[in-house]
């Protein structure tokens, strides 16, 4: 093999071939060799690392090399490249960066945190390990409250609201999706974990919401520390996707999870209802009258949550409706207080 093919057959094999990486300057050359213009392509690119990842076990293999390759190239999305790119080759620079996105990817690095930014309903945010990674059934959740604020314009228009508060915030994603929704909106959002706590403050002045949104460090299981809260009180609306994971399911979580993201975000405990259950606890605390609360779940929590809901009637909170997510699974709760 001529030197230039083999440069480039260690650059493309990865850390499973040749280890190292190879001066940038080798593929200063690659142009008088037409036949190579194709593998060193970003449709070339992603096919090779699509095989990669395939053969090493990679999720989402393909979907993975496009949009390393993508972002290198600028784009969010390989789709959102004008096509006349697809074909084009590409630096040695950028093919250096994507060997090294793809080989974190061949550690199984979510590619959310690879990338360092992913969208939630069309906002851009930063993501940081190990703050946990905003998943699109979330969007539907987010989907459905404002479906409800819609229903209800006189508290947006009479008391320039709605006040909410998000529990468990992570990287700020449904605060923020909800602020940019509702021009007249306040949040309060609160998260255990000072990286989450961080997160949602960065993304908050990436995107000019740091105005409407309060980012307190608070911890729903800590007895007495809810009183920071009161000053706010009473609001309209609270909304949490908490740790929901029943503690024995964690260990059948993907690798990308186990190993990346924080599992305080995920671990709710031997019925996945630590949290949830002492959001329902303190909600009567903050919420108006008649105010609601939105949960993601799991499968298993609707029955779960009316059932704990019925033998806690002193709470004064109602299990009104369940929605599904685009699975079909009961995914949604809206829980709603109904008196003083
Ligand atoms: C499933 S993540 C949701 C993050 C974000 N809301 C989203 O949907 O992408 C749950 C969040 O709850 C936070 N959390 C876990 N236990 C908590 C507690 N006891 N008090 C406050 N926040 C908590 C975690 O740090 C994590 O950020």
């Amino acid at each position: 093999m001529k030197l230039w093919a083999r440069m480039l057959w260690a650059l493309l094999s990865g850390p499973g071939g040749r280890r190292g990486g190879i001066p940038c300057l080798a593929f200063s050359s690659w142009q008088s060799h037409p036949p190579l213009a194709g593998l060193l392509s970003p449709i070339g690119l992603v096919s090779h690392w699509t095989r990669v990842f395939e053969k090493r076990g990679i999720p989402e293999a393909r979907e993975s090399s496009e949009y390393i390759v993508a972002h290198v190239l600028g784009a969010k999305t390989f789709q959102n490249l004008k096509p006349v790119l697809w074909t084009q080759p590409l630096t040695p620079q950028q093919l250096q960066c994507i060997q090294v996105l793809c080989s974190r990817r061949l550690q199984r690095v979510p590619v959310q945190y690879i990338l360092g930014e992913w969208d939630f309903r069309g906002l851009s945010l930063k993501m940081v390990p190990p703050v946990f990674i905003p998943r699109p059934e979330t969007e539907e959740l987010v989907e459905w409250v404002l479906e409800e604020v819609a229903q209800r314009p006189n508290v947006v228009e009479a008391q320039g609201g709605p006040l909410i508060l998000e529990v468990g915030c992570g990287s700020g994603a449904i605060s923020l999706s909800l602020l940019s929704q509702l021009p007249q909106s306040q949040v309060i959002a609160v998260d255990k974990e000072e990286a989450a706590i961080n997160l949602t403050y960065e993304n908050a002045q990436r995107l000019r919401l740091q105005n409407r949104i309060q980012i307190i460090p608070f911890d729903v299981t800590s007895v007495g520390s809810w009183t920071h809260l009161l000053p706010w009180s009473p609001m309209d609306l609270i909304v949490s996707n908490p740790p929901y994971v029943f503690h024995h399911d964690m260990e059948q979580l993907a690798p990308e999870i186990r190993s990346y993201e924080d599992p305080v975000a995920l671990d709710g405990g031997e019925e996945g209802m630590d949290i949830i259950t002492r959001i329902l606890t303190l909600a009567p605390q903050f919420l108006k009258d008649s105010g609601s609360i939105f949960l993601e779940v799991e499968p298993r929590h609707p029955e779960l949550v009316s059932n704990w809901l019925q033998s806690h009637p002193d709470l004064c909170l109602n299990l009104v409706a369940i929605r599904r997510d685009f699975c079909g699974r009961p995914r949604f709760l809206h829980v709603q207080r109904s008196g003083p």
